[in-house]
């Protein structure tokens, strides 16, 4: 089996993605900034801070990872915008650090928000970052595609599923607290995204490397959908009271970071080329809270 990198282990994904590939029998090698946070005794887990090129350098001279994940990133818009210099040294310089070797096959996770209005969008459309999170990740992007190397670029886009301790909860988290306490809650109606199953990602990376796919593909949702519907669908699946969310608009929570109204992405060309078959976005809701809805 092949020796894989992710970096990033201790985030969401990055934590998801090492538990489902250590399960599939995959050598995985984890780094993060702090101690390890990912619940599993099989992997080896190292503390590495991507944004030091020579610690980056050494890392990758020592373990020669067949395939890099590269998943670590200030992922939060808002962080971004408030430290830009830090954003583009983790999401930008970070990425240029680890491409240095050239002789993985490098699957870089990007983002929806490379692109701007008007979703949902296709791989190859016109990119268009509304902020500066979405600008440092296209960046990161164009050195990814400028390498000779083996790359891929993954964009998901609203990432969701099952959390445990050492994970921070997701929006759905958020709205299932709330109504569980019976607190009401406003939720914005006109924005639409595709949420992306967290394992429907991790099914879609496994694929690209077995079948070692390069070029761009979105792993998302198959529905579109509001946070409003989303909310809406958490209290039905969890047996909530529906009653309690407030349907807004955006500008009821004025933000300093510009985000789209109409994002998300097209999934055909990951459906048609790996055989990429997401759940439904109930469905994911429903996997996200089983056991303890
Ligand atoms: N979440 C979404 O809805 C979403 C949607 C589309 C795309 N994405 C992309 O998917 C990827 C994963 O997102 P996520 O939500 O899983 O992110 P996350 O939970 O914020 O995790 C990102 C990880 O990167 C690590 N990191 C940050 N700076 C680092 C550095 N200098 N050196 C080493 N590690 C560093 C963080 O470590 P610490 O824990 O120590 O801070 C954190 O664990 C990101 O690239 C993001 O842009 C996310």
């Amino acid at each position: 089996m092949k020796k894989i990198l992710i970096t990033g282990a201790n985030g969401f994904l990055g934590q998801h993605l090492c538990l489902f590939l250590v399960e599939k029998g995959y050598e995985v090698v984890a780094t993060g900034r702090g101690d390890c946070r990912v619940p599993s005794g099989d992997l080896h887990y190292y503390k590495c801070d991507l944004t030091e090129s020579n610690e980056v350098a050494l890392f990758l001279n020592v373990h020669a990872p067949a395939v890099i994940i590269h998943t670590a990133a200030i992922s939060k818009p808002d962080d971004c915008n408030a430290d830009k210099a830090s954003c583009l040294n983790t999401n930008v310089e970070a990425t240029r650090y680890l491409l240095q070797t050239g002789s993985s096959h490098f699957i870089y996770i990007s983002t929806d928000f490379i692109f701007g209005e008007n979703g949902p969008h296709e791989e190859d459309e016109f990119p268009d970052p509304l902020n500066f999170y979405g600008e440092s990740k296209l960046q990161a992007e164009k050195l990814v595609k400028g390498i000779t190397g083996k790359t891929t670029i993954v964009r998901p886009a609203f990432i969701y599923g099952e959390i445990w301790q050492g994970l921070k909860g997701t929006f759905l988290h958020w709205v299932k607290n709330n109504l569980e306490q019976g607190k009401p809650i406003k939720v914005v109606s006109d924005q639409l995204r595709t949420p992306t199953y967290v394992i429907d990602i991790c099914k879609g990376i496994e694929t690209i490397i077995n079948k070692e796919a390069t070029g761009a593909y979105h792993l998302a949702g198959k529905d579109i959908v509001s946070p409003y519907e989303m909310a809406l669908t958490t209290a039905k699946v969890a047996g909530l009271n529906a009653g309690l969310i407030e349907k807004v608009t955006a500008d009821t929570f004025p933000e300093p970071v510009k985000r789209a109204k109409r994002s998300g992405l097209k999934i055909e060309k990951a459906q048609r080329e790996l055989g990429y078959n997401p759940v439904s976005f109930e469905e994911g809701v429903r996997l996200t809270f089983e056991g303890n809805v």
